[in-house]
């Protein structure tokens, strides 16, 4: 059986539990995976005086794959955020989020089916801020016409590869004409090498209002950074919420595959987290890594143990078990699925 060789950031909070049960539940599956594991963020600050030694870079780099725990930002003041480091480093420019009902979460809507495509490497996210003089401060929205052609591409590409009908951009285009209205620009010129796949695109806070009242009209999401951070979160509640869904950052250096919530201080240690949203990044990552077959079991699996008692999934999507039953009920029904 092949074996992969796979970065493993565990983070913290409750990172550390996650990923351990991520790590088994995929093992549990048959993969055969050599992880090599690296402390990021406050405790790597403490270890080597940098939240993101090279050494992690250089890992990812090699392996081409990693799976990310969520790591705590300092807010306002302290470092800058692993994950808007570590996807500027690699240039991970594509943000996926797919966003799939399960009949057994209960939500106001049934039979969603979406995808989230992000842009990750510029606009207001990026970070770029300084003090003009004390009292006022500058943010920088930096828009490219590179960026924005290749994520369109991407989010085109992935439309054609995956059957999907439709590529719907958002922007504010009115408002911010020359950033937005670029964005835009280069989404439509794209959009002709696709003439198979439906393109239109929504002012961002229409696009927000119609997701809450018919989101089954949309198939691909295409935003730029700030819009599509806060609309993939949007969309994840549609689901049962950001314990339920899972991300990945791509790039031509590589893949992180990550859950999208943080990292729960206030729930840390406490054996009560939820590794669902990891793992299903995992199944993403499994697919990236053309491990199709396991994908497919574990997705199965968690279609199973969700429809099964309360007693094997976490609190926060309505069960009563701990992070460590939701680990061996998902090995065993592993164990039982047919090779
Ligand atoms: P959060 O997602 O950590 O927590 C929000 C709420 O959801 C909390 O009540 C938490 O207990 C619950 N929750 C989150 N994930 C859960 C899980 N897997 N199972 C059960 N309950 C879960 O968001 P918050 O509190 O805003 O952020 C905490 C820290 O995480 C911050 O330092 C933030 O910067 C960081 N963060 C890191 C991310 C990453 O590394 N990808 C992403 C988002 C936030």
């Amino acid at each position: 059986m092949a074996q992969h060789k796979i970065t493993l950031l565990p983070g913290d909070g409750i990172g550390p539990e996650v990923t351990a049960s991520v790590v088994a539940i995929i093992e549990c599956a048959g993969v055969n995976v050599e992880w090599e594991k690296y402390l990021v963020g406050a405790e790597a600050i403490s270890r080597f005086g940098d939240p993101l030694p090279q050494d992690v870079l250089d890992s990812i780099l090699r392996n081409k794959v990693a799976l990310k725990g969520p790591v705590t930002t300092p807010i306002g003041t302290g470092f800058a955020s692993i994950n808007v480091r570590l996807r500027k480093a690699l240039d991970l420019y594509a943000n996926l989020r797919p966003v799939k009902s399960f009949s057994s979460i209960k939500t106001r809507y049934e039979n969603i089916d979406l995808i989230v495509v992000r842009e990750n490497t510029e606009s207001l996210y990026a970070g770029l801020e300084h003090e003009v003089v004390p009292g006022v401060v500058e943010s920088l929205k930096i828009i490219t016409a590179k960026a924005s052609t290749r994520i369109a591409k991407f989010a085109f590409d992935y439309a054609r590869t995956h059957g999907r009908k439709r590529v719907t951009a958002a922007h504010k285009a009115n408002i911010m004409k020359l950033s937005d209205g670029l964005f835009l620009k280069c989404f439509r010129d794209v959009s002709k090498e696709y003439p198979e796949i439906q393109a239109d695109d929504k002012i961002v806070d229409n696009l927000c209002m119609q997701l809450v009242m018919n989101p089954n009209q949309f198939d691909v999401l295409l935003l730029e950074n700030l819009y599509g951070d806060i609309v993939s979160d949007l969309t994840a509640g549609l689901v049962g919420g950001l314990g339920v869904v899972g991300g990945a950052n791509i790039g031509l250096n590589g893949a992180v595959f990550e859950a999208v919530h943080g990292s729960a201080p206030d729930i840390a240690g406490q054996n009560k987290a939820n590794p669902l949203a990891l793992l299903q990044s995992a199944v993403m990552m499994l697919q990236h890594i053309g491990e199709m077959k396991a994908a497919q079991k574990v997705s199965e699996a968690i279609v199973k143990l969700l429809a099964s008692g309360p007693e094997h999934r976490t609190r926060d999507i309505g069960g009563t078990g701990t992070t460590s039953d939701f680990t061996s009920s998902m090995c065993a029904l592993l164990r039982k699925s047919p090779s």
